[in-house]
């Protein structure tokens, strides 16, 4: 039997009412959630990355600016206009789009912002909270796969949970986030020995390297459940993961789609956490 769909559509759009019902009660009580994203340069994808979350927050009740700043800003004026909106009570969280222009240094710029409005949970504070089990918050895209877990109700204590990858952002985050859930986890990366022989032995495989057909069915034990958190273009351009989906789609047990998988709950995140942002601030 194939395996079933973890659809990311459906369950991100289950989220979002919920934070649009949650930022109406906000408002209710006068206090409007506002998100401010910065875009230094003029990159194609984060131009549309960056409207797309300023549309979801709109969808769903949020105040989100986008401003833009030349590719040759000075890091002194991006810095000091990120202080402005860390004094700013009106913003709850701040995000500034990567990647930066070369002459940035992005880990500096990203721990300017105030722990307390680092929605997209990429500050070094953020991650020493989540890595000592402290609320802060958490990436996104980790973040959401949890929630796909927990939908499809997968118990993680004591299962073998595989993640392929060991980005800041993504595998070391999602490693730690399935740790905290009494998993047993292995992190695999490009200088891991039989990839393959790990993960047949996962009940849980995140695969998150950004490179097509990493994961086959020969690779995966039947009934696991397989998290496609890739991004790639096949050689028809099409959107696809880091699964062979055909594939590994006959073996698993649960499987998320590439598009219509982690990418939508990803987005869902983001406002997730520029509520919760705006909440943890009225709760001060
Ligand atoms: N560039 C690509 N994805 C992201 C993201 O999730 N956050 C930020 N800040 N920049 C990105």
């Amino acid at each position: 039997m194939p395996a079933q769909l973890i659809d990311g559509n459906a369950l991100s759009k289950q989220i979002r009412a919920e934070v649009a019902h949650r930022t109406a009660a906000l408002k209710a009580r006068g206090v409007q959630p506002k998100l401010a994203i910065l875009l230094v340069g003029d990159d194609p994808a984060s131009d549309v990355y960056t409207r797309h979350k300023v549309k979801d927050s709109t969808e769903t009740g949020l105040l989100a600016t986008l401003e833009r700043h030349p590719a040759d800003l000075p890091e002194a004026a991006l810095l000091a206009r990120i202080r402005e909106l860390n004094a700013d009570p009106a913003v709850h969280g701040i995000l500034v789009q990567l990647p930066l222009p070369r002459h940035m240094d992005a880990s500096h710029v990203i721990e300017t912002i105030a722990p307390a409005k680092d929605v997209d949970g990429f500050h070094i504070a953020s991650a020493g909270a989540l890595m000592v089990g402290r609320p802060g918050f958490l990436p996104c895209t980790p973040y959401g796969c949890m929630k796909m877990l927990d939908a499809i109700g997968c118990d993680l204590r004591g299962k073998h949970a595989v993640v392929i990858g060991r980005s800041n952002i993504v595998g070391k985050p999602m490693a730690m986030l399935l740790l905290q859930r009494h998993a047993t986890v292995t992190i695999c990366h490009s200088a891991t020995a039989n990839l393959a022989a790990i993960t047949r032995q996962a009940d849980v495989i995140v695969a998150a390297v950004g490179k097509r057909n990493l994961l086959t069915a020969d690779m995966v034990k039947p009934g696991a459940v397989v998290i496609d958190v890739g991004m790639n273009r096949n050689d028809a351009g099409a959107l696809c993961g880091d699964v062979d989906f055909e594939g590994v789609r006959q073996v698993a047990g649960w499987i998320t789609p590439v598009p219509g998988g982690v990418g939508p709950m990803t987005r869902a995140m983001l406002l997730v956490n520029t509520l919760e942002a705006a909440e943890r601030a009225q709760a001060d």
